[in-house]
């Protein structure tokens, strides 16, 4: 096992009715910008929970962060907090919400690298420039779409130009978040398989690498997969779409994928979600739908490097103990394909209407925000996500 630090001081509340406990869990005293989305939480009665938790306190609202969040939309956020001194960010809605309200609880102090002086400074340098951030806003989350784990991590993927990109820091990690599974009853079934898969892959990055003889992490993300295998497509078909249990099953999976615990001590890949992100800023495909094209090209393409692990994912997943190692990891893959179609997500660039004329582009992207060598290796060239994206087709 690697060694690690692994601190998550997120104050989770989890289970229907539990949007009411912001009443305490935000200080009287603060000056609170509820931050939302499109609306979706106007019309399925979140906002309304909230708005009836906060009757004591006094805040202002920021609407308008739509998905994949854009610089734009995020800097107006400024003006409202310079000018009613808001100390205290509510963050509620899926995960583009939560990273947005990242970006601006991190925009809010942003000085850049000049001493002592906010002079030309740009807080698009936390992601270009990758400037760290040194103090934020404190944020509370009522997540409504399980899929990010951006709830209770510090990272967040932020748009500007076509250009889409993550940054991260302790400072801008929520101090609590509230999972209300009944609150994903609103969702489309398109947004459920989004954090369904999404949620998947998180582990799967954290998982198939190379083995360090991280069993207590394994047997976490072996437990993940499994759970939202078998509880992802409940949440599809009428007869079990709205049991809360499989919602709540969803929801948990999803915080747990990427709240720092699987990933504590082991190799991380995250090859899938580099390349996936050039295809949303170049293509505007949603972020779910890109992971699920290029997963399973990640999987062929490095079957050699994987070996070790797509065995034991084959065995212990999907307990494929027939035929011999080639046989049993062909057919892990074609089990996850056939997992991504179930949850109704595209597996191949042709599905998204996207041709081998489109990869040059998506490279030109990947080498100006210089993910040149990705994996868990760091041995994905431009040439092996060619030869990825190539596979996808
Ligand atoms: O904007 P509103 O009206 O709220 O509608 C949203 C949005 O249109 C809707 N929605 C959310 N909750 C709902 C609902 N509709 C009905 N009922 C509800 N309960 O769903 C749509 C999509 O929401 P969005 O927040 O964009 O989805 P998601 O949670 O999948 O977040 C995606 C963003 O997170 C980033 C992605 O890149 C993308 O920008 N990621 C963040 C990560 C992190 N912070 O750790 C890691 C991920 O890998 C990912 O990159
Ligand atoms: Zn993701």
């Amino acid at each position: 096992m690697l060694n690690f630090n692994f601190q998550n001081p997120t104050n989770i509340h989890f289970g229907e009715g539990q949007i009411a406990v912001i009443a305490k869990e935000v200080p009287l005293n603060a000056k609170v910008l509820v931050v939302y989305g499109g609306g979706s939480v106007k019309s399925n009665g979140v906002y309304q929970q909230v708005i009836d938790a906060l009757s004591e306190h006094i805040f202002f609202e920021f609407s308008g962060i739509e998905p994949n969040p854009t610089y734009d939309t995020l800097m107006k956020a400024q003006e409202i907090i310079k000018a009613e001194n808001i100390d205290y960010l509510l963050a509620v809605g899926g995960g583009s919400v939560v990273d947005g309200a990242k970006f601006i609880a991190a925009a809010a102090f942003f000085e850049g690298n000049v001493e002592g002086s906010s002079e030309g400074s740009d807080p698009w340098d936390i992601l270009a420039k990758q400037q760290a951030v040194t103090k934020a806003l404190p944020i509370g989350a009522i997540l409504t779409l399980p899929a990010t784990g951006s709830e209770s991590n510090g990272n967040s993927v932020v748009t500007r130009d076509g250009n889409k990109l993550p940054f991260s820091s302790p400072l801008v990690r929520p101090l609590f978040a509230v999972l209300d599974p009944s609150v994903t009853l609103s969702l489309s079934d398109r947004q459920i398989s989004n954090g369904v898969v999404d949620a998947f892959v998180h582990t799967i990055e954290q998982y198939l690498t190379y083995s360090v003889n991280g069993k207590v992490q394994d047997r976490f993300s072996e437990g993940l997969l499994q759970t939202l295998i078998e509880e992802g497509p409940k949440a599809l078909v009428p007869a079990t779409k709205e049991n809360l249990d499989v919602r709540a099953n969803i929801m948990w999976s999803a915080t747990m994928a990427l709240n720092g615990l699987i990933g504590a001590g082991v190799p991380q890949d995250w090859s899938t979600h580099m390349i996936g992100h050039e295809l949303t800023g170049a293509f505007g495909i949603d972020h779910a739908r890109t992971l699920s094209i290029v997963l399973p090209a990640v999987m062929k393409v490095r079957k050699e490097q994987k070996r070790e692990k797509l065995l034991q994912y084959a065995s212990r997943v999907w307990q494929i103990t027939e035929g011999d190692d080639n046989a049993r990891i062909d057919q892990a893959i074609s089990l996850t394909e056939e997992f991504f179609e179930k949850m109704q997500v595209p597996t191949r660039l042709s599905d998204v209407n996207l041709s081998s004329n489109d990869i040059d582009l998506l490279l030109e992207r990947l080498a100006q925000h210089g993910m040149t060598a990705l994996g868990e290796q760091s041995d994905i060239t431009l040439a092996i996500s060619r030869e990825i994206l190539t596979k996808a087709l």
